[in-house]
């Protein structure tokens, strides 16, 4: 999978691609990714990328071209990948008779913004099953309103709050697909088993040492016992989600967890 960042910030994403999963899920090539700035877009000699906003008002709006043709060079610069590794490889041959690969490339453009659908799990399993993602990241004051209007599929919200860009937002999206790509968090991972999978908020984990400052894990975490085991922990989570998180209850519930929040 690719993921793309249009960004007037490209270093803000240095050390995020290169460190722990993402960086190895790079390396296994389960992902790519890259970062283009709307700047090296730019129509004006100055690099200029905002402008002041029709009507009046405080501040300045990113413009819509240098963004427009940032989102059209990766997409152009994916299919042209996608399509000489379909020509250059003779074991493909049969393949380009079916025609051109970019037409059934699976794609969405997505514009990092407060107005923006939340962001959730569900979301992150969704969107790492496309092909390629592009993340656009607003700045200034915001952004011309051609691009939500007539560049990208949807608008993503991290939270009902205001950033000052869109780049940490792209980070948090970035991340929470990546480790939903099969492969990227290995097969002994917890992925299936994270929070909001089930969906329930995670069981308490403890590792070494067995005891600190008086504080002991619990001793069937320690019994060896895998039933006891996985029952105490579904037990916690039910007990977490029931205090923390009563609205992941709302939903209709196994018949082991109704027989577990009994126990409880
Ligand atoms: N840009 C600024 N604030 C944001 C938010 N809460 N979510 C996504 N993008 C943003």
């Amino acid at each position: 999978m690719r993921i793309d960042i249009v960004s007037l910030f490209p270093e803000f994403f240095d050390a995020f691609f290169s460190h722990s999963i993402i960086k190895r899920a790079i390396e296994a090539e389960r992902l790519s990714v890259g970062v283009t700035n709307p700047r090296d877009f730019s129509h004006n000699k100055h690099g200029q990328v905002d402008d002041t906003p029709y009507g009046g008002g405080a501040g300045m709006l990113m413009m819509a071209p240098p963004i427009f043709e940032a989102v059209e060079s990766v997409i152009a610069q994916y299919d042209s990948e996608t399509n000489s590794a379909y020509s250059t490889d003779e074991m493909c041959d049969e393949m380009s008779l079916i025609g051109n690969p970019s037409e059934s490339i699976r794609r969405r453009v997505i514009f990092m913004g407060p107005t923006g659908q939340p962001f959730t799990q569900e979301k992150a399993r969704e969107l790492a099953t496309y092909d390629q993602i592009v993340l656009i990241c607003g700045h200034y004051e915001g952004v011309d309103y051609r691009v939500e209007e007539h560049l990208v599929d949807e608008t993503i919200s991290i939270g009902d709050y205001v950033l000052t860009g869109g780049e940490l937002p792209a980070m948090v999206v970035a991340d929470a697909v990546a480790r939903m790509i099969p492969g990227v968090l290995g097969a002994a991972s917890g992925a299936q088993e994270d929070s909001f999978y089930e969906p329930l908020l995670e069981c308490p984990q403890y590792t070494k040492p067995p005891e600190f400052r008086g504080w002991v894990v619990p001793d069937v975490l320690r019994s060896g016992h895998h039933k006891n085991i996985a029952t105490w922990r579904q037990k916690e989570a039910l007990k977490r989600t029931r205090l923390l998180r009563p609205d992941l209850l709302e939903r209709p519930l196994t018949k082991e967890e109704i027989k577990l929040l009994k126990e409880i």
